[in-house]
């Protein structure tokens, strides 16, 4: 038998081994292995408000961070000791979260570049501090949803540690509200941060509520 006719039976033999196995339940795309690490979209963009020694309000972009508790309310947000907002929290046992809309998206990415170590974040972006009445933290005029929490635990990790604080109170201007009395996200229009360099995201749009969604299954 010729060489090239013993390729062409191979070629035939492997295309059909592949038939075979992929109606055996290969059929997906093989996932690639992207490693252990800290991948998982979408991540909010909130600002963690916090008063230094001195009662310098300061804020700070979090994005490892998120609701943990519905009674009592908590939030979480993981932080690493070497920045400024990690010490004051620690002293002042609060901060607040801001969560901000679009329009404070080059804020927010600052915020996350600079420490208040260094520089006066308010004065710089001319936003306005106002001392909360509940906790001893300061929050953000100019964002529009405001969760005033009060420190109950930490838990060291390794790089970060987690500030699990309570809510006390959450404050939003009415701008944002929807019929229903809640922030309605196309009014208040948070935003996401991905994870390898694709930056900041907005929201795109409403896809259903969970009740009329899950009734494709239900019913
Ligand atoms: C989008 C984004 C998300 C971030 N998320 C976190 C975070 O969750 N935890 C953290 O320790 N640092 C985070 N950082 C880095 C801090 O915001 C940054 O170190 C900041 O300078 C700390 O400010 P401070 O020293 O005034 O507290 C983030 C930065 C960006 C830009």
């Amino acid at each position: 038998m010729k060489t090239s006719r013993i390729v062409s039976l191979l070629v035939l033999v492997a295309a059909l081994a592949g038939s075979i196995l992929a109606i055996a339940g290969h059929a997906g795309a093989e996932k690639i292995s992207l490693g252990a690490k800290t991948i998982a979209p979408p991540s909010p963009v909130w600002l963690i408000c916090s008063y230094d020694a001195e009662g310098k309000p300061n804020m700070m972009t979090a994005s490892w961070a998120g609701i943990v508790c519905s009674k009592p309310p908590c939030v979480a947000v993981s932080l690493r000791e070497a920045t400024y907002t990690f010490g004051n929290i620690k002293a002042h046992e609060a901060y607040t979260v801001n969560i901000p809309s679009e329009k404070l998206a080059a804020v927010s990415a600052y915020t996350g570049v600079v420490s208040g170590r260094d520089v006066d974040k308010f004065a710089a972006t001319g936003l306005t501090a106002v001392k909360s009445d509940l906790v001893d933290a300061p929050y953000i005029e100019e964002c529009e949803l405001v969760l005033e929490c009060r420190l109950i635990k930490t838990v060291e990790l390794g790089l970060h540690t987690i500030f699990i604080g309570e809510i006390i109170d959450v404050k939003a201007d009415e701008s944002i509200l929807g019929e229903n009395g809640s922030p309605d996200p196309e009014k208040h229009r948070p935003f996401i941060w991905s994870i390898g360099g694709y930056g900041f995201y907005g929201l795109g749009g409403h896809i259903g509520s969970v009740g009329e969604l899950a009734k494709k299954y239900l019913e």
